[in-house]
């Protein structure tokens, strides 16, 4: 057989691709389209905005960290360690996790890189996917987005506040209505004395046996999340429970109410809710949760946002976050005092989507440029760079070839003008130029392209 030959057949071998079983996505997780983009540059800019003006610098830390790390922070009687973690052995037999939530990680880093050597406190910005092997539903994702603010190395009740008053100012210049749920669960000492009291209530009047089959798992590993467990029965009984707050030590009641005051002195709503206890081991005083408003309008929602207003607040909170005076020391750093917040920003988008809150196309532009003939693309993708350079917002199809077809796309992005280059006006030093409102064109100087396009887009102002 000739040597051409054969070769030819072990190519046509390779590039024969047999069409397979398509592929999709696993469940829980999602893409981000194109569209919705401008969703998240908007939360993403607010987020960076806030906490640059408020002094928190951003920092990453890697998806990947050693299992242990949430087992010791986040707590090993925790939903999210016990159940939602995706967590595996690798190829050298360590044990690791997909990040379930960042703050152990900031923590980590902190401790890792000598933090407690700068001026205290560090207030760390963190913006990332975070992996929850929840029972996904409406606005519940095994992938999900959180932006955190973390404030390490200051014992102060204004830092709590600041926080809390943080997140009131992300919800409220997205034009979001949320109630902001706070709480105080005391130190070590004073939840020690409240736990008994908690027992002793549990084991009274057979309310035990009501419980449902977790929380009466909980009664003895985890006390304090019967009162947050969602189900009826427990809900109910949750209700009448000895309140923490009446247990408070002196020092945990008086940095209690200073947070309060000064929610109050910068007019935060916020309601006292002496239930809210949280899902992690680390938290000490201070918690609080961001729950999307029941006042919102209801009309026009799309039926995955419907379907999450309907469920119950608790189940979709937008952020919370609280003190965790003990999680430095615990991660083998210094005795450390910090507090810091997490919002889901999926369910933030969901919130602004279901609001209908009109947000500005980054995709459109003002100027078009469309060409006509191989030469006149060659010179038209050289403008387009030197319009581009000079700061002008020009768009462009080069790939497209006949002129409805530059004018369709023109019109998408919305443009105020297309300029347009054929033949006749390469060979006249001539540009033609098109109000795409009017749709009157007018042949320009090739030359004066750019006072041409100033003097318009000023007077369009
Ligand atoms: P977290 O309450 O577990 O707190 O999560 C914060 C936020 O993440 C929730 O309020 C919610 O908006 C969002 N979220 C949680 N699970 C999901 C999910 N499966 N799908 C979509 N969104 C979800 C923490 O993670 C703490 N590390 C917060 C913190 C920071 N505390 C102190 N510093």
């Amino acid at each position: 057989m000739p040597k051409m030959f054969k070769k030819k057949e072990a190519e046509e071998k390779i590039f024969k691709v047999k069409r397979g079983k398509f592929i999709s996505r696993l469940r829980g997780m999602k893409d981000i389209l194109p569209d919705e983009y401008k969703y998240w540059n908007l939360v993403i800019k607010k987020a960076s905005e806030l906490s640059k003006a408020y002094g928190f610098r951003r920092l990453e830390t890697p998806i990947l960290e050693n299992l242990e790390l949430y087992e010791r922070s986040s707590g090993r009687a925790s939903d999210l360690v016990t159940k939602e973690m995706f967590s595996f052995v690798d190829k050298n037999d360590d044990k690791i996790a997909l990040r379930p939530e960042a703050t152990p990680g900031l923590v980590r880093a902190y401790v890792e890189h000598g933090m407690f050597n700068l001026p205290q406190p560090v207030k760390l910005f963190w913006l990332g996917p975070v992996f929850r092997h929840d029972k996904p539903q409406a606005g519940r994702f095994r992938q999900f987005s959180q932006f955190n603010l973390e404030t390490i190395g200051e014992p102060s009740p204004v830092a709590d506040a600041e926080l809390i008053a943080l997140t009131y100012y992300f919800f409220s210049e997205l034009q979001l209505e949320v109630a902001i749920q706070i709480n105080s669960i005391g130190c070590a000492l004073c939840r020690k004395e409240y736990l008994v009291k908690l027992d002793n209530f549990y084991k009274e009047r057979g309310r035990r046996a009501k419980l449902c089959q977790t929380c009466k798992k909980r009664l003895a590993k985890n006390p304090l999340r019967l009162l947050d467990c969602k189900e009826k029965q427990c809900l109910e009984i949750a209700g009448e429970a000895p309140q923490i707050v009446d247990s408070l030590c002196d020092d945990c009641r008086n940095h209690f109410i200073k947070v309060l005051e000064y929610l109050d002195g910068l007019d935060i709503p916020y309601n006292l809710n002496p239930t809210l206890v949280r899902g992690l081991d680390y938290y000490n005083r201070t918690v609080f949760e961001i729950w999307p408003s029941s006042a919102e309008a209801t009309d026009g929602k799309p039926a995955e946002a419907e379907a999450l207003r309907n469920e119950q607040p608790r189940q979709n909170a937008l952020g919370g976050g609280g003190r965790y005076d003990g999680l430095v020391e615990h991660s083998g750093g210094r005795p450390t005092e910090a507090c810091g917040f997490a919002i889901g920003l999926e369910r933030v988008i969901l919130k602004i989507k279901e609001k209908n809150i009109p947000l500005k196309d980054e995709e459109k532009g003002d100027i078009f440029l469309a060409q006509l003939g191989d030469q006149a693309r060659r010179k038209i993708m050289l403008l387009f760079e030197e319009l581009r350079k000079s700061g002008l917002s020009v768009r462009q199809a080069f790939t497209k070839d006949s002129l409805k077809a530059q004018l369709e796309v023109a019109n998408k992005m919305g443009v105020k003008y297309t300029l347009i280059l054929g033949q006749k006006e390469i060979m006249d030093g001539t540009i033609l130029i098109r109000d795409m409102e009017s749709g009157i064109q007018e042949v320009i100087d090739y030359k004066k392209i750019a006072v041409e396009l100033e003097k318009r887009l000023s007077n369009n102002k």
